[in-house]
């Protein structure tokens, strides 16, 4: 193959590239047709490369995609041979301190990054404070959280549903259950800020925003070690494990970011899924498919995490007929996985049971109990808009619908909606 020749088997996203310093047949996950239709290039890359595919990340840093659902079960139920902290990567001679993916891969002293007994320290705290969330009240904020930002726009007749509630739920409801009043305009300015580091538009400076959401929770964690209360931060300080403050800073900023970004596209890749696809047809009534069983088609189909960077090979291994060298990076392919004709022979891809690895699998999956959580919001939030605008429709052609060009998350860069104006 030559410098610039296309792989023939996928046009116009990854090309082969020589030169690679790992394979000379790897490929980049990138290019429009891998933005908009992912699943013909993991059908590609599965068909050319096996269940584990060479890969190329920004910057052609090599990495490797593991794509099999068995693969993927393996690498994750295995954390004392692919593990979680990031510095154990061998390429990091060669990534310059401004790489796009710095934001996935930097270290952080986070639950994210940490390894063996320290990370069920820290995913400890974690799981018990969420336990102590009650999911009725749960989805009573939340369907208050809906209906004011569905009032916000009802009498419009139209509205932009991924910014204007998609992702500002699961934003506002995390905030909350952290034990910031969404009343308070400090709460408000963070929920803005998180938005800006998490999603930054053109004009907005992440990295300042980034910092005023750590002033903001070290404040938090300040206020509530002098008064606690019935909330997330206070059930982190209160815990034996004794976590620091700024340990649980940080680990505040990993549930809030992890709760936000692919709940709020796990609502929005659901309202699509309803708006465009005749079996849920919300207008006629009678027949159609439940939100329930959207939802759950989504996380088998359009999971909003749908790569996740990843795991660090301990030392030299083999997976899937490759051989992987210590301080290789493996990138968890998810919905390759959902998706993997090994689980899927007949070619039908979907069930009703939640067999998927959209939360992941083994000790650093999504913990308990944050996908039940992540289901309240993101439930409330689609049932809800239905009940108070049933005539809901798409506001364009549902080809004109375009997903955001990541390869981490599947999510739409808009949603547009028309409806009956609500007159109050
Ligand atoms: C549709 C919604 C969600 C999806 C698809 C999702 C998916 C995931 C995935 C794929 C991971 C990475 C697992 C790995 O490293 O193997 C993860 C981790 C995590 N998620 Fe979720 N998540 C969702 C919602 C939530 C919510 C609502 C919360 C909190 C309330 C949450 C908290 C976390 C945390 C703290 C981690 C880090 C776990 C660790 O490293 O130990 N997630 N999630």
């Amino acid at each position: 193959m030559t410098e610039h020749q296309p792989s023939p088997r996928v046009p116009d996203g990854p090309a082969a590239v020589p030169g690679c310093p790992v394979r000379t047949d790897a490929v980049r996950l990138a290019g429009v047709s891998y933005q908009q239709t992912p699943s013909q290039l993991y059908r590609a890359l599965r068909r050319e490369h096996g269940p584990v595919a060479p890969v190329l990340l920004d910057g052609d840093v090599p990495a490797w995609l593991v794509l099999g659902y068995s693969e993927v079960s393996h690498v994750t139920a295995h954390d004392e041979l692919f593990a979680r902290d990031s510095r154990r990567w061998n390429q990091w001679g060669a990534i310059p301190q401004d790489w796009p993916l710095m934001p996935f891969v930097g270290y952080q002293p986070s639950v994210l990054f940490t390894e063996g007994d320290e990370h069920r320290r820290r995913s400890g705290v974690i799981t018990e404070a969420l336990e102590g969330i009650d999911q009725f009240e749960l989805g009573r904020d939340c369907q208050y959280i809906a209906e004011q930002l569905i009032a916000g726009f009802a009498g419009s007749g139209q509205a932009e549903l991924m910014a204007e509630y998609a992702h500002a739920l699961p934003m506002r409801a995390a905030v909350q259950v952290c034990g910031m009043p969404d009343s308070r305009a400090d709460t408000r300015q963070l929920v803005e800020d998180l938005r800006i580091s998490l999603d930054a538009g053109e004009g907005d400076d992440p990295v300042a925003a980034y910092g005023r959401v750590g002033e903001r929770l070290r404040q938090l964690v300040k206020d509530k070690r002098s008064a606690p209360g019935p909330d997330v931060t206070s059930r982190m300080l209160l815990h034996p494990a004794g976590l620091t403050d700024e340990e649980i800073v940080q680990d505040l900023i990993s549930v809030i970011a992890a709760a936000q970004q692919p709940t709020g596209n796990w609502i929005g890749n659901t309202l699509r899924l309803l708006l465009t696809d005749e079996r849920f047809a919300v207008n006629v009534s009678g027949g159609r498919l439940s939100v329930g069983e959207a939802l759950n088609e989504v996380l088998w189909l359009d999971t909003p995490t749908q790569n996740f960077i990843g795991r660090w090979a301990v030392r030299d291994t083999q997976l899937g007929g490759r051989h992987i060298r210590a301080g290789d990076c493996l990138v968890l392919g998810l919905a390759a996985a959902n998706t993997d004709p090994q689980i899927w022979p007949e070619s039908h891809v979907g069930a009703e049971n939640a067999a998927h690895l959209s939360f992941s699998n083994g000790e650093h999956r999504c913990p308990y109990p944050a996908p039940l959580l992540a289901d309240v919001m993101a439930r409330t939030a689609v049932e809800t808009l239905l009940e108070r605008l049933p005539d809901l429709v798409l506001a364009v052609e549902p080809e004109e619908l375009a997903w955001r060009p990541s390869i981490w998350m599947r999510g739409l860069t808009a949603l547009p909606v028309e409806f009956s104006p609500v007159v109050r």
